[in-house]
């Protein structure tokens, strides 16, 4: 299996963010995006296997407290359990020690429970739940981070 991953621009995220159905969402758009990241530092990444786009990552400098946040990262259906996701993490794991993070912050939910696996074999902890208004359990925001 031949992954590549390169640095790319929103456009081509959110294009693949599309066919991503647990993520697709009518508010996804390139100016949603710039809006959320602002003109703090970013890394868009393209993951392509055996040439083809298999999935997206994004993240920003969110907390400014010396950690990257990564915000967005989802992967293709048919390119899943092939080692996509690992291999975007691992580029923007470096990327972000060469910037001088020193530590990686993301949320999920507890309804994500491939990324759940992901965090905890790869050594994330646990920080804090987020529940809003009358969600359940299910839709709850799990604050995990990592450091470098
Ligand atoms: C979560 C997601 C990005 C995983 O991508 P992927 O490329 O399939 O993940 P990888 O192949 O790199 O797997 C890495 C590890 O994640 C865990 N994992 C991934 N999919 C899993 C599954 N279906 N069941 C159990 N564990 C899983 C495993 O620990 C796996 O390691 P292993 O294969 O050595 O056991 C993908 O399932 C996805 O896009 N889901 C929908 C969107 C989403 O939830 N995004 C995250 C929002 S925060």
């Amino acid at each position: 299996m031949d992954i590549t991953i390169k640095e790319s621009t929103l456009d081509e995220a959110i294009r693949i963010n599309k066919q991503i159905p647990e993520l697709e969402e009518p508010h996804f758009t390139k100016a949603y995006c710039e809006q959320k990241c602002g003109s703090k530092e970013k890394l868009v990444l393209i993951a392509y296997l055996n040439k083809e786009p298999a999935g997206y990552l994004i993240g920003f400098d969110h907390h400014e407290d010396g950690s990257f946040y990564c915000w967005m990262v989802g992967v293709l259906l048919k390119f899943r359990r092939k080692g996509v996701l690992t291999s975007l993490m691992q580029y923007q794991d470096k990327w972000a020690k060469k910037k001088g993070y020193t530590g990686i912050r993301l949320k999920t939910r507890n309804k994500r429970r491939e990324m759940l696996a992901y965090l905890v074999k790869y050594g994330f902890s646990f920080a804090r739940v987020i529940k809003k208004g009358h969600e359940t359990p299910e839709e709850y925001r799990i604050c995990m981070e990592k450091k470098l």
